[in-house]
């Protein structure tokens, strides 16, 4: 299983003090098998992997510039710069980032530069309230998938997370049967070489009960609740119950 923090504009140095309680549990639960994976905004990861050495926990990045090389780009920096600071994994095709802009080419760009780069990549997609209305939801997640890894024939390193755009920070969260449908799309339109799915939006330590029985769930992404420690492990806790 997963465990992917998301912790978006959120935390300074001080903060990663509360990642000893997490550090803690996985040291105390050694049969634990996750994968837990923080990603916090770019001015952490470098602080947060130097803290993480010899745990079992490992950081990602939440965004980057399409770019392989260095460039004019002010403000960004490209997933080459992510892994050298400590990065292995990087979230990209958020929706927060769709919704400033982000299309679908761009974010191939960017899933093909962070590959290259040797990053793994949690690959968001999702559908909005509207288009779950019009039942475009299929059709919607078709295209993100299609578009978003074009001519990407290696997926060895992506891994899916199916994010409802209405879900996210809402304390919204598909009905089972609905996410169960979304999902078994998703593993349908792979096959047999289906990259992991994690669900994503509004997880937190009461929903976890009713999302941990979708067994065909590879885990979690997780935004507002990974910033409390004590939140985050208890649907840790809660999903092996
Ligand atoms: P949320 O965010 O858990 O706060 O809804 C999830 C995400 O944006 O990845």
């Amino acid at each position: 299983m997963y465990f992917v923090a998301n912790w978006k504009m959120f935390g300074d140095l001080k903060t990663l003090n509360s990642l000893d309680n997490v550090i803690k549990f996985c040291k105390n639960n050694k049969k634990l098998k996750s994968k837990i994976i923080y990603c916090p905004p770019n001015t952490l990861i470098r602080p947060l992997s130097r803290r993480l050495k010899k745990t079992k926990l490992e950081v990602g990045a939440q965004n980057c510039h399409e770019s392989d090389n260095y460039g004019a780009y002010t403000g960004s920096v490209n997933a080459k710069m992510l892994k050298s600071v400590g990065a292995k994994y990087i979230i990209l095709g958020h929706s927060e980032n769709r919704q400033l802009g982000e299309t679908d080419k761009l974010i191939n760009s960017k899933i093909k530069s962070a590959t290259k780069a040797g990053l793994k990549i949690i690959f968001c997609i999702g559908e909005t309230l509207k288009e779950k209305r019009n039942k475009k939801t299929k059709q919607v997640l078709a295209k993100q998938i299609n578009n978003g890894l074009q001519s990407i024939r290696n997926k060895s390193k992506i891994i899916l997370a199916y994010e409802p755009v209405w879900s996210i920070g809402t304390g919204l969260i598909p009905k089972s049967e609905d996410l169960i449908k979304s999902v078994s799309f998703i593993k349908d339109k792979f096959g047999k070489k289906c990259p992991k799915i994690l669900y994503g939006g509004s997880v937190n330590s009461n929903n976890i009960d009713q999302l941990k029985d979708i067994n065909i769930l590879d885990g979690f992404l997780i935004g507002g609740a990974s910033q409390s420690s004590k939140k985050f492990i208890d649907i840790i806790k809660k999903t092996f119950n």
